[in-house]
């Protein structure tokens, strides 16, 4: 079982003290910071933008990713590569031209990723995976932290990561949207490896630090 990374989720951050937070992300382990930027368009709610990015990349050494929730992602793509993000995650839903899209990306110098919705088949996604840095599977519909997991997305990450093996793409298979401790392990023996969460991060009493170090033990104690 391949080691299982965490993406903390700015979402779900008490955004007054943001370098704070992500801060204590980073020396918990995180493996990269998840931003979460929507427009009212492709999602019903608006979140942040480039100048959230641009701060935080002079604040934590760890890679930025972009979820781009946006109707009109490649209109965006340079602004957020040159405020810093280090991986664009465009969705698959929003953007006509796919390949297009993430050769943009590439030749920005970033890492790749295409998001995919509940309801929507990874088949989709068959003809653009061998360019692909990383899958994201929605395991929520877009929009909104503190979501409840949807349970039928299980089959389709088992799916994309028998996709993945079968064609040797080396690329993360990562799931957002309702992880915690009672829901990681089954997506992660599902084979997914790198797990985004907010809420199970961000809103935990006890803190940062020891709602990754739950998460993160969740599954292990189910998978080894
Ligand atoms: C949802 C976002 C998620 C969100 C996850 O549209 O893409 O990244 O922050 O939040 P939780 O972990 O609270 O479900
Ligand atoms: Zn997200």
């Amino acid at each position: 079982m391949a080691t299982v990374k965490l993406a903390p989720s700015i979402l779900a951050a008490d955004l007054a003290r943001l370098g704070e937070q992500v801060g204590e992300a980073e020396a918990a382990g995180a493996d990269r910071i998840h931003i979460d930027v929507m427009d009212g368009h492709f999602v019903p709610n608006i979140s942040i933008g480039v100048p959230v990015v641009r701060s935080l990349r002079k604040v934590t050494r760890l890679p930025l990713e972009t979820h781009l929730m946006i109707a009109d992602a490649p209109g965006y793509l340079t602004a957020f590569a040159e405020a810093g993000s280090d991986t664009l995650i465009v969705h698959q839903e929003a953007v006509t031209h796919l390949h297009r899209a993430v050769q943009q990306i590439k030749q920005l110098g970033l890492r790749a990723g295409v998001a995919i919705n509940p309801a929507t088949p990874v088949s989709l996604l068959e003809d653009i995976l061998e360019y692909l840095d990383l899958v994201l599977v929605m395991t929520v519909d877009p929009g909104f932290g503190g979501q409840e997991f949807i349970p039928s997305t299980v089959t389709k990450i088992r799916r994309t990561r028998q996709l993945l093996d079968d064609r040797r793409i080396p690329a993360d298979l990562e799931v957002d949207g309702g992880i915690e401790a009672h829901t990681a392990p089954e997506v992660v023996a599902a084979g997914a490896n790198v797990l985004v969460a907010g809420t199970a991060i961000f809103q935990q009493a006890d803190g940062v630090a020891a709602a990754m170090q739950r998460l993160l033990r969740s599954c292990t104690t189910q998978t080894s």
